[in-house]
């Protein structure tokens, strides 16, 4: 088997870890471990006396993570658990961590071993079957989907998920073909909307890369993880704790900024009108912000990690800190 790092190539390592802002004891939890690199630099922080929960709702990952961090298992320290990020309540709960955690990270979204293993289905640069679970136990692969949803839905994903400008002509051929031809693998959706999207383009882009991000999001309800994330992480948090986030396009960002901006107050504070006979001393008393936004703009990657690793491109990092 190929060493961790040479499958997934870890983003914004040294930047995410010093945002959790950790010290050796303290108890810290990675909802997205794949391949273990930012989890194996927060034990180096938290050391022996500390405590590491490590979530992934992929068993593949877990498993290269598993043994990759071996002695951390053994000792205690680290705990892994193959969960979606909407468990992490539950997680929390039963590990008795309510309140008491200092940071939460989430390096969002798919690893290299998802999109380099074309059985995984969710990339098209080879051929293997239209899956994109993450968690292979999941009910729905993306050719179900394909196969089930009505033209509607079908638009729908492909606009909201992918921004895709010819989602109607990409749904339409997908219901003539599938009349007669099960859509079962990379390759042919992917020939299937080059020819329905046809655009005159210069973009180095494949026309497919934004279907098959739409469908991927909407098979593993990337969206919606996200925002039970960011509601649980953050109840999990002891004052002073970070809650550190990564995402890779604008979709979740957009969900990230606007759930932090929300936990500062500021947005009712913004909503209370401005002639209202109040005084300012009293709306404060309202509106307890419950967090700070601790740097306006998202860190990203330096053109020296983009040179190395170009999938580190599009990366956002934000952080919140809990008053
Ligand atoms: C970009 S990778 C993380 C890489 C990791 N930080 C490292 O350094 O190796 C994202 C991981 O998050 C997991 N993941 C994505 N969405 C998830 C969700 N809703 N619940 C649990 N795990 C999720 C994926 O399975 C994947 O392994």
């Amino acid at each position: 088997m190929k060493n961790p790092t040479q499958l997934h190539q870890t983003v914004l390592l040294t930047e995410l870890v010093e945002a959790m802002n950790l010290k050796p004891g303290d108890i810290a939890i990675d909802c997205t471990v794949g391949a273990g690199g930012h989890t194996e630099r927060i034990l180096g922080k938290v050391r022996e006396g500390g405590q590491v929960i490590g979530v992934d709702r992929d068993k593949a990952a877990l498993k290269i993570a598993s043994s990759r961090l071996e002695q951390h298992l053994a000792t205690g320290t680290l705990k892994l658990e193959m969960a979606p990020f909407s468990a992490l309540d539950e997680i929390v709960k039963r590990h008795n961590i309510e309140g008491k955690v200092q940071a939460i990270c989430a390096d969002i979204g798919v690893s290299s071993m998802h999109l380099d293993d074309s059985e995984r289905g969710f990339s098209f640069q080879d051929d293997g079957p239209l899956d994109m679970r993450m968690d292979q136990s999941g009910e729905r692969t993306a050719a179900d989907l394909i196969a089930e949803e009505d033209e509607e839905t079908l638009i729908r994903i492909f606009r909201e998920y992918g921004e895709e400008p010819k989602a109607k002509q990409i749904a339409r051929r997908i219901l003539q073909v599938r009349e007669t031809t099960p859509i079962v693998t990379t390759r042919q959706l992917a020939d299937l909307v080059k020819a329905a999207a046809a655009y005159p383009t210069v973009s180095r882009k494949h026309p497919a890369t934004r279907v098959f991000q739409a469908l991927r999001i909407a098979v593993n309800d990337e969206l919606g993880e996200l925002k039970a994330l960011l509601d649980s992480a953050f109840a999990a948090l002891k004052p002073g704790g970070r809650l550190v986030i990564i995402s890779f396009h604008s979709l979740e960002d957009r969900i990230v900024k606007q759930k932090f901006v929300d936990y500062t107050g500021k947005n009712k504070r913004e909503s209370i009108p401005r002639d209202l006979p109040i005084v300012a001393s009293s709306i404060d008393r309202l509106i307890a912000a419950k967090a700070d936004i601790i740097k306006p703009f998202p860190a990203v990657p330096t053109q020296a990690e983009i040179d190395l690793n170009p999938r580190a491109r599009s990366a956002k990092m934000r952080v919140l800190a809990k008053l």
